[in-house]
């Protein structure tokens, strides 16, 4: 296959290597012989509505850069000897979080798995390394975003966290996003959309649309490990990825 030099041959081949190759090689509509007369470029479409809806109220905003940082320097440690729940009873490490704190991009998935258990680092197992090339896909390196859990301990066996470990953690989780103030979160999977927004609503029924988190972007996709079982649900990952992209692009011209 010839290779397009520049940034949109490294764009396609990081889609590539992301399994996106269905989408981007069909062969397109035949090119017209004669060059069509210049037509005056389309408007942008709409802006897409924001469905808002708030999981809790949120905490008070943290000061300054530095008292945020700190807040998240001191949750951490609350966290590494928290007995709030059983999950304390067997896990290896806790599994706090990491990337940048003052990240404009959040991801939030569900709970350390037995890798992640084993290393005290979020998503650094198969669905990880995804997950990493999800982050590349839209441009950016894993530590310039943050990670996180909304539990922070490992369910034995990976089964879903019970709704009364979720409870005894959301503080962990609210402190989290708190601190940070990331311009979007991205929920993972049902469970951790589920619990972050405070819903009983199917994947089906979060995916494609906005929610907010203490006044925070929410967009849900699908989680990494579910990408690997069900490799179809990458396209629409990526569309949703996308999107997040854009939201992200808006607040940085919002903020030039
Ligand atoms: N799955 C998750 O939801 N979180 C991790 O940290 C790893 C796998």
């Amino acid at each position: 296959m010839a290779r397009i030099d520049g940034p949109l041959g490294d764009a396609l081949t990081d889609l590539l290597e992301l399994g996106f190759a269905d989408l981007y090689l069909q062969p397109g509509p035949p090119l017209p012989a004669a060059a069509a007369p210049p037509r005056p470029e389309p408007a942008p479409p709409p802006p897409e509505p924001v469905a808002v809806e708030q999981a809790a109220p949120p905490p008070p905003a943290p000061a300054s850069s530095e008292t945020r940082l700190a807040s998240l320097d001191q949750l951490a440690a609350e966290a590494q000897v928290c007995e709030s729940c059983r999950l304390c009873r067997t896990r290896n490490k806790v599994v706090f979080g990491s990337g940048d704190p003052r990240a404009a991009l959040m991801f939030v998935g569900e709970g350390p798995g037995a890798e992640e258990d084993r290393q005290g680092l979020p998503f650094v197992g198969p669905a990880g390394e995804l997950l990493t090339k999800i982050i590349q896909a839209i441009g950016l390196d894993r530590n310039q975003v943050y990670i996180a859990n909304v539990v922070k301990c490992r369910p034995p066996g990976n089964r879903d966290p019970r709704p009364d470990e979720a409870a005894a953690c959301r503080r962990f989780l609210d402190g989290q996003i708190a601190a940070i103030q990331p311009k979007v979160i991205v929920a993972l999977g049902r469970v951790a959309a589920q619990t972050l927004l405070g819903t009983d609503l199917p994947l089906g029924q979060m995916r494609g649309r906005w929610f907010s988190v203490q006044g925070r972007p929410v967009r849900v996709t699908y989680h990494p490990a579910a990408l690997l079982r069900t490799p179809a649900w990458k396209r629409p990952t990526w569309e949703d990825m996308q999107l997040v992209r854009d939201r992200l692009a808006e607040g940085a011209r919002e903020a030039v």
